[in-house]
């Protein structure tokens, strides 16, 4: 496949078919804890889409999908840490087992928001599932209840995941150099 953004990738860090079968696990568990319980899948965008899309189709259990919109970083490499929420939920979520699809999990920021904002919105359990954790930069003290792969602390883009809101497109997870980004 030609791709115009490969010439800025120094490495792949997960390839297509190891996001495959690791989200195939995923979705498996997630259909042992919750077959007949109707959970609310919530993909925090705009990150997690694809691997959204994805893990809805592996966890075949009956549930909804619900997506909210928060920034922290706009544009900067390092989380503000102010958490802003730019498309709030569409929907009552009272009662709800509500599962948090992320991307990626870094400083804590934005989970420990979500999940606070989340329980004063009236959801009966949080589950928080992450794509990608970074356990090295974390700041606030916050763990995914499951998490695809453990990253290093480098610069990952592509399956969701951007910088400045390109890469997102990539079908893999790779690192970026380190020269595209101290321009
Ligand atoms: C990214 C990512 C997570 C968050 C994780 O979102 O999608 O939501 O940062 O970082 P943290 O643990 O340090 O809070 P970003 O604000 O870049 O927006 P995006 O999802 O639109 O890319």
């Amino acid at each position: 496949m030609n791709s115009e953004m490969e010439k800025d990738i120094l490495k792949v860090l997960v390839t297509e078919e190891e996001l495959r079968q690791r989200i195939g696990e995923l979705g498996e568990e997630l259909y042992q804890r919750f077959e007949g319980k109707n959970p609310l899948f919530l993909g925090v965008l705009k990150g997690s889409f694809i691997f959204m899309a994805d893990l809805v189709r592996t966890a075949q259990v009956k549930s909804d999908v619900e997506f909210i919109a928060v920034s922290s970083y706009q544009n900067a490499t390092v989380s503000s840490g102010r958490v802003q929420i730019t498309h709030d939920l569409q929907q009552d979520i009272t009662d709800r087992h509500v599962i948090i699809v992320e991307d990626i999990l870094d400083s804590g920021n934005t989970l420990a928001f979500l999940k606070n904002y989340l329980l004063t919105k009236g959801a009966k359990d949080i589950t928080i599932v992450t794509l990608l954790d970074k356990p090295a930069r974390r700041t606030k003290a916050i763990t995914a209840d499951l998490a695809g792969f453990v990253v290093p602390d480098e610069f990952v883009v592509g399956y969701g995941l951007d910088y400045c809101q390109q890469y997102r497109n990539m079908p893999y997870i790779g690192v970026l150099k380190p020269e595209v980004y101290s321009n």
